[in-house]
């Protein structure tokens, strides 16, 4: 086996485990925390209630909260520039993906200086970050364990893969009891998220022993608690979507992602479009491509969706690709590109897009721009 590495943060998990946010601040040393979020989280009442923590332990805090989905990086610039007037010294982001992925930009920016886009790609963020804290509020993006961070690009339509072994943040507090508060497309959406991080993390080029048992895990425990959390907000099911995000998280941090984020990012720079949402399009067409180059995980995956059996690993890798489609198609979400995009003009320069991003670089078949479209034509 070639060299290996498992980075992950300390994770504080369990329901109601919000409350400790203040001394983890505390612990790192805070004296004036940012807190970052957005809109819908101030909304839910969120936003008040870490601070009523912070306050109750006497830390001053100030906050900034103009993020949207899919973060842009003029949202990074303006927080970066409230963290260092206001002399914050530790990162605390309450949300989904995106104010994770803003708060983990203004860490790099605050920190390191430049623009955002300076930091694309693998590897380029060399000053450490300040402390970060996350508390996720969705059980999908696994941005509160990992250390990817995905920006848009508003001049050139495109979300930026940043990956740096620094953006794993210091703690992690995951609190399944917010999920109860989720709406069900949420919920969806990010439940596949961290399916496809699983499937693709599974395959990766780069998956190792320490990864791999972390993808399977989360695989099996959407399957099986899917349902439940959705139909019945039975507060054990989603703590279990909660625990699959976490490995999820875990596994793909270390082993890298594949074509299908690749081309989710592509997608998600060039139309507005909620993350997990692109996933049911994209990922049994992902799959089918991939499955001539790592035939025996495939079968693996396949045999988690539909039940073991006596029969070779190509026909549970079929087996697994079309239950997983007919599983999509029951939930009501789009199922091909032609539902989310006005015409096939766009997948050329989707296709091109994706070839260049990070996750890219670790998925199991080379796949270059005309495989990529292929990928495309097949999902429209
Ligand atoms: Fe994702």
């Amino acid at each position: 086996m070639n060299v290996t590495k498992f980075a992950i943060p300390e994770i504080i998990f369990g329901r109601g485990s919000m409350v400790h946010v203040a001394q983890c601040a505390r612990r790192l040393g805070a004296k004036r925390v940012l807190l970052v979020s957005d809109a819908g989280l101030e909304r839910a009442g969120w936003v008040d209630k870490v601070s009523e923590i912070l306050e109750k332990e006497r830390l001053e805090w100030s906050y900034y909260g103009d993020v949207n989905s899919n973060p842009r990086d003029h949202q990074v610039r303006a927080g970066a520039l409230v963290y260092r007037e206001t002399g914050a010294d530790v990162i605390i982001a309450i949300g989904g993906g995106s104010p994770i992925d803003a708060a983990k930009g203004i860490a790099i920016l605050a920190s390191n200086g430049g623009v955002i886009a300076d930091y694309e790609g693998a590897n380029r963020v060399e000053r450490p970050l300040p402390p970060m804290i996350f508390l996720p509020t969705t059980a999908g993006s696994g941005s509160d364990i990992s250390q990817f961070c995905i920006v848009t690009d508003v001049e050139r339509q495109i979300k930026m893969s940043i990956i740096s072994r620094s953006l794993v943040p210091n703690i992690s507090i995951i609190d399944p009891l917010i999920l109860l508060t989720k709406s069900q497309e949420l919920i969806i959406a990010s439940a596949i998220d961290a399916f496809a991080h699983a499937v693709e993390s599974y395959v990766s080029r780069i998956a190792s022993p320490f990864t791999e048992i972390q993808s399977l895990r989360a695989i099996e425990l959407i399957i099986r608690n899917f349902k439940p959390a959705l139909d019945a907000r039975d507060i054990d099911a989603l703590e279990q979507l909660s625990i699959a995000s976490t490995a999820a998280g875990m596994a793909f941090s270390n082993a890298g992602l594949g074509a299908g984020h690749a081309l989710a990012h592509s997608l998600g720079g060039m139309f507005d479009i909620l993350h997990g949402l692109v996933h049911p399009i994209l990922l049994p067409a992902v799959m089918r491509f991939n499955a001539p180059a790592c035939t025996e995980k495939m079968g693996n995956i396949g045999r988690l969706i539909v039940g073991d059996g006596h029969h070779s690993a190509e026909y549970f890798a079929q087996a697994g690709i079309e239950n997983l489609k007919a599983f999509f198609a029951n939930l009501g979400v789009p199922l091909r590109l032609r539902d989310i995009l006005p015409d096939r003009s766009p997948l050329e320069q989707l296709a091109r897009a994706a070839v260049g991003d990070a996750c890219n670089v670790t998925n199991p078949r080379r796949a270059d721009v005309e495989g990529l479209l292929g990928i495309c034509e097949e999902a429209w």
